[in-house]
């Protein structure tokens, strides 16, 4: 009896249903008016009293498998119209969405990279910065406009004035305090001025700050490197032009404009109509910065230069309000997904 009831079991077990014909089957076979088990259940009476109840329960377990499997597969093949195992595992699987950096991010890591190809390392500074590395040991005159109320946040301390950094400029300071040369580093941050927040100002954007220091190092190594810069960013037909300037801490110092991206040079109405965009501010450092940082600028000279995120990206990207990048609406994020 045990042995007929452990064959069923495996039939039961084993028995392949494709479809709903052979769905019926199976029914009619194991769970019908004139199944396999009733045959069992009524050779019951023959068992010994000792035995009956065992047998009984194995029986009963027979009679849940063979409804169990019954429903289970009466579900899939309702669920569609096609059998059990024709499911088609080689169809794409449904995508599912992934985020992205943001924009600002992966010019970020792209200015990195490129520098970082020709030697340079990062460094990064407080963002919370005092009036000497931001302001004194870059060579601003004690009156100089940047440092008025309009400009800058100040940061209500009792020991000491300090304020939202208002550049990166700051980070060349404590590197050349800290480090000898040869110094070759580019320092990536956020920095904060207080203006009015229009499409072309923000009262915080992103800077990348560069710097070498060495000896001899002169104005032709500075051209020679933001040519390189402009061509791995830009693409290799982009052009450079300097044109005079002036900062404190830097002597001589120019601006940098590179050939319009969006038109080609031709003339449009972001470069207005001159062929050409400014990109960033540079020039050797002054000495008496140098001075300042404790490096003797009788056997060292060094150049300095400093552009925004925002404005690259603009460039890269034709993005031309910069206060998408902080309103975190998806619709404009989503167009980077896969960028880097
Ligand atoms: N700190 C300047 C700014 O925020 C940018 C700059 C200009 C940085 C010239 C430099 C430089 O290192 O040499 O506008």
């Amino acid at each position: 009896m045990k042995e007929k009831i452990a064959s069923i079991e495996k039939e039961i077990q084993a028995y392949v249903i494709k479809d709903n014909a052979e769905l019926e089957k199976f029914r009619i076979e194991f769970l019908g008016s004139k199944n396999k088990l009733k045959d069992l259940f009524g050779e019951l009476k023959t068992v010994p009293n000792e035995d009956k109840k065992e047998v009984g329960q194995l029986l009963n377990g027979l009679r849940n498998l063979a409804e169990d499997k019954f429903n289970v597969v009466k579900e899939t093949l309702t669920d569609s119209t096609k059998t059990a195992d024709s499911i088609d595992f080689s169809r794409p699987g449904e995508p599912f969405e992934i985020g992205a950096r943001h924009p600002l991010m992966q010019v970020r890591s792209e200015i990195i990279e490129i520098f970082s190809r020709i030697g340079y390392t990062v460094s990064e500074g407080p963002e919370i910065e005092d009036d000497w590395h931001n302001f004194t040991a870059l060579n601003f005159p004690p009156e100089h406009p940047a440092r008025d109320m309009q400009d800058t946040f100040f940061v209500e301390n009792k020991e000491k004035e300090m304020a939202l950094r208002t550049h990166t400029s700051s980070v060349q300071v404590r590197v050349m305090e800290n480090q000898k040369p040869p110094i070759r580093t580019i320092s990536p941050g956020r920095v904060y001025r207080n203006e009015a927040i229009s499409a072309r100002a923000h009262c915080f954007f992103h800077q990348v700050e560069g710097l070498y220091i060495d000896k001899n190092v002169s104005f032709a190594d500075l051209k020679q490197t933001l040519l390189y810069f402009a061509k791995e960013m830009f693409g290799e037909s982009a052009q450079i032009r300097l044109r005079p300037s002036y900062f404190p801490f830097t002597e001589p110092s120019a601006e940098v404009d590179v050939s319009c991206t969006i038109c080609n040079a031709k003339g449009c109405n972001v470069c207005k109509y001159s062929g050409w965009l400014e990109i960033l501010g540079c020039g050797m450092v002054d000495p008496a910065v140098l001075e300042s940082c404790g490096i003797d600028s009788k056997e060292y000279s060094g150049f300095a230069f400093g552009m925004g995120i925002e404005r690259i990206t603009q460039l890269k990207y034709k993005v031309n309000d910069l206060r998408l990048y902080s309103e975190n609406d998806v619709r404009f994020l989503k167009q980077f997904t896969g960028s880097i």
